[in-house]
């Protein structure tokens, strides 16, 4: 079967989702490590067997809302080419804004970078793209998430120290760090969410019934071990925002826009 017909038939099996040519062309694209003009360009190209085996099964996957960096198992973000899988969450585009927001918000470059919940590893890896004289560490309470966090700084060619651990929990009392990124879990856990966002780890997504019992548990942390830093920053839902203030009460808390200028993260900073 040739790449026109191929695309037809599939487009057929993913009639219920938004956008059905673009996914059945997204898939076959990167099945053929080719870019989708090149699709348009030569639709009487004809597929091998396994190729056509492989896209079939795809296909299939797709249609159960199988989110398609988890099908691909790979993901570019932020210029960055990273492994995914059912372990990590699939890096989100609002995470690229908070990584320019930390990239203009540092003055001078920081020597100590601390990441927690580093999932596939991509805050940590770009950070230390960034900032490449900066010591950079990132924790993550999900192994697995880990295994694959570490291919990905290989794979970017990037020297991270990565460790299990349940929030700050291995840093010993008083540790002082220049900027610590903490990316947790923020949705409420009533949430209803997309049938591909579901099929993410919730472990790497709902945090409590307000979605901010990680954040708290952070906070709490911080403080009975007494760590330092110049710098947090967070992101969560623009309607935290007011329970963010509260948490960190003790700190000066500035909120900064994401998508839609709604505001997504905060940089926390201790009061001068
Ligand atoms: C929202 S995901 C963020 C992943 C990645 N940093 C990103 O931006 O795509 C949250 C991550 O926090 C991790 N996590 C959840 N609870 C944790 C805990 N108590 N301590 C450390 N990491 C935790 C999850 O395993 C998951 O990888």
């Amino acid at each position: 079967m040739n790449l026109h017909k191929t695309l037809k038939t599939a487009v057929t099996k993913l009639n219920h989702l938004e956008n059905p040519s673009l996914e059945a062309e997204v898939l076959l694209a990167s099945l053929l490590d080719k870019h989708r003009t090149w699709l348009r360009t030569y639709p009487e190209t004809k597929l091998s067997a396994t190729q056509h085996l492989k896209y079939k099964w795809w296909i299939q996957q797709r249609a159960a809302h199988k989110p398609v960096a988890y099908i691909t198992g790979n993901v570019v973000w932020n210029s960055l080419s990273l492994k995914v899988n059912k372990h990590t969450l699939i890096p989100r585009d609002e995470t690229e804004i908070l990584c320019h927001h930390i990239k203009t918000a540092q003055t001078i470059s920081p020597k100590t970078i601390l990441d927690i919940g580093t999932g596939s590893g991509c805050i940590a890896i770009w950070l230390k793209k960034q900032f490449p004289s900066a010591q950079v560490s990132a924790f993550d309470i999900a192994k697995n998430a880990l295994k694959l966090a570490k291919k990905n700084a290989k794979q970017n060619q990037t020297e991270i120290k990565f460790a299990k651990s349940d929030l700050t929990q291995i840093l010993p009392n008083k540790t002082k760090i220049d900027v610590i990124v903490a990316n947790l879990p923020y949705v409420p856990e009533n949430l209803i969410v997309t049938p591909e966002v579901d099929q993410e780890p919730p472990t790497a997504i709902f945090s409590g019934t307000d979605g901010l019992d990680h954040i708290r548990a952070l906070q709490a942390q911080i403080t009975d071990k007494s760590i330092s830093f110049k710098q947090l920053w967070l992101e969560f839902l623009p309607s935290q925002t007011d329970t963010i203030k509260s948490i960190f009460s003790d700190y000066k808390v500035e909120f900064k826009p994401g998508v839609n200028e709604e505001l997504f993260f905060a940089l926390i900073t201790p009061r001068a």
